[in-house]
């Protein structure tokens, strides 16, 4: 499927921290799906991300800049409100290994209490990032592991920048 089939919109929210090949492929597929997509970055002040939002908002930007119906977007407060702002349909999450699925099964349901109306879609990672968090990017690179596979170029960059590594 490379056009997409309706004009409806769907949010792809998270933190973005940063952002993953894994992400990446959720995304793209999220754009083949919607006629409009937005990345929405969380600006989650009880998490200490390692980016700020700009520089997690600007590395989306980038890695998504071929994507001609996604645009990249920050938001405060609830997800909720940011997608009936928008006018979504939908909220599409990637739904990796078990241990996603409680959380992701808690927000689905709480979202669905909030705003019946919105649909969590669920999508299936490329099984080459089935086990592929920013937590585990971030903790590799920061001991000088190789990680360049596993995000985009706009990434690779700033998190040597950031750890202090040789590009
Ligand atoms: O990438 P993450 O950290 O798994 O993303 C989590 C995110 C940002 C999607 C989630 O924390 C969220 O939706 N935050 C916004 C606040 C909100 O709406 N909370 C209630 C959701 S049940």
């Amino acid at each position: 499927m490379t056009t997409p089939k309706t004009e409806h919109i769907a949010i792809c929210p998270g933190s973005f921290d940063p952002i993953t090949e894994g992400h990446m492929d959720v995304i793209r597929r999220a754009s083949q799906m919607f006629g409009r997509v937005f990345v929405a970055v969380s600006d989650d002040s009880e998490k200490e991300p390692m980016f700020s939002l700009a520089e997690r908002v600007a590395m989306a930007r980038e890695a998504c800049q071929d994507l001609s119906n996604v645009e990249v977007d920050s938001f405060e407060g609830l997800v909720v409100d940011y997608a009936r702002q928008r006018g979504a349909v939908a909220l599409i999450k990637g739904l990796r290994a078990v241990s996603d699925f409680e959380r992701e099964m808690q927000m689905a349901w709480m979202n669905r209490q909030l705003a019946p109306e919105l649909y969590t879609v669920f999508l299936v990672p490329h099984p080459d990032y089935v086990f592929l968090s920013s937590s585990l990017v971030k903790e590799v690179a920061s001991r000088g592991g190789e990680v360049s596979q596993f995000v985009p170029d706009a990434v690779y960059t700033r998190l040597q920048d950031k750890v202090g590594g040789s590009h």
